[in-house]
């Protein structure tokens, strides 16, 4: 078996393929599902077996799916951590095992950046900061928003937050008046909208780590009687189809992107970790934003 790491030709099958075991975060939203289905059509155009596991948002199943990786000896693991913390000791196992680890999406917050190859995905610091932006360019006066996070703990709720409070550090007419997890799905970030609405006087503007609790909101929005959009200002971030619809139609005012089609980046940084060739430690996303009007005119192309 060729274990992977430095210098091996790969192939845990003895047949010269890759075998890479990916840990995915779950199903939560439209993103998700939209970089699965990148990851699974990459690694079969690139010709690397893939070894597909879905912790369903739980941290503890992604441990389990890693160690069952290095057990079986696959070639690379990569994986998309459901939070920040608590990876070192799985890694270190990893590493002793002589498998190499590639983060894709979201990093991981450890000292020691020997315990992974590269890490591929988006800024997610740099996208909170164009939603403060849009929000300071296009607002006067006060502003009362309330925020629906991510899953606590996890790298883009985070970094979002913060990429969002520097950039309106400088208006400080605007409050952030309520925050809370919707833990990046519709459900959730419908649940948290409405007890926001309960709870909140004055909600001028709903800022969602993600379009699905965008959606969600919206929902809950209607059902109090408001109109999305007009009555409340929704920004949200990844841009996915529905929610460039939901953009498209005046609910969702901006949107920023966070681009899920990570598939081909990663199986070419997979074949050149395995082969031990250099790759650089960070490869960051390009990633744009879209107004209703740029929304109407890049949906026909939208590919999720
Ligand atoms: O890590 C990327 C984030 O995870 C996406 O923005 C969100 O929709 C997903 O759940």
């Amino acid at each position: 078996c060729g274990g992977g790491g430095a210098g091996a030709a790969g192939g845990s099958q003895g047949d010269g393929k890759i075998t890479m075991g990916f840990s995915q975060v779950g199903a939560e939203s439209g993103w998700r599902t939209a970089n699965t289905k990148s990851v699974q059509d990459a690694a079969k155009s690139a010709g690397i077996e893939l070894q597909f596991s879905d912790a369903q948002q739980k941290q503890e199943n992604q441990l389990k799916a890693i160690r069952s990786f290095i057990q079986q000896k696959v070639d690379v693991i990569a994986f998309s951590p459901v939070v920040e913390t608590g990876w070192d000791a799985v890694l270190l196992e990893a590493k002793r095992a002589g498998i190499p680890v590639i983060l894709t999406d979201r990093a991981i917050d450890s000292d020691d950046t020997s315990l992974y190859a590269t890490f591929l995905g988006s800024d997610f610091v740099e996208e909170g900061r164009k939603a403060g932006k849009w929000l300071v360019d296009n607002t006067q006066g006060a502003v009362n928003v309330v925020e629906l996070q991510g899953t606590t703990g996890a790298a883009p709720a985070i970094d979002r937050k913060e990429g969002f409070e520097e950039v309106i550090a400088a208006r400080p007419d605007i409050k952030v008046v309520a925050t809370q997890s919707g833990d990046f799905t519709r459900a959730g970030g419908k649940q948290v909208m409405e007890a926001f609405l309960k709870s909140t006087p004055d909600i001028d503007v709903v800022y969602a780590h993600n379009d699905d609790m965008g959606l969600g909101a919206i929902e809950a929005i209607k059902a109090a009687g408001k109109k999305p959009g007009v009555d409340i200002k929704i920004i949200t971030v990844d841009a996915v189809k529905d929610g460039m619809q939901a953009l498209a139609n005046g609910e969702i005012n901006f949107i920023v992107e966070c681009n899920p089609l990570l598939g081909d980046q990663l199986m070419d940084l997979a074949k050149k970790v395995v082969a031990g060739q250099e790759v650089p430690k960070r490869v960051v996303t390009e990633e744009t934003t879209f107004t209703p009007e740029q929304a109407k005119a890049a949906l026909p192309e939208r590919q999720y």
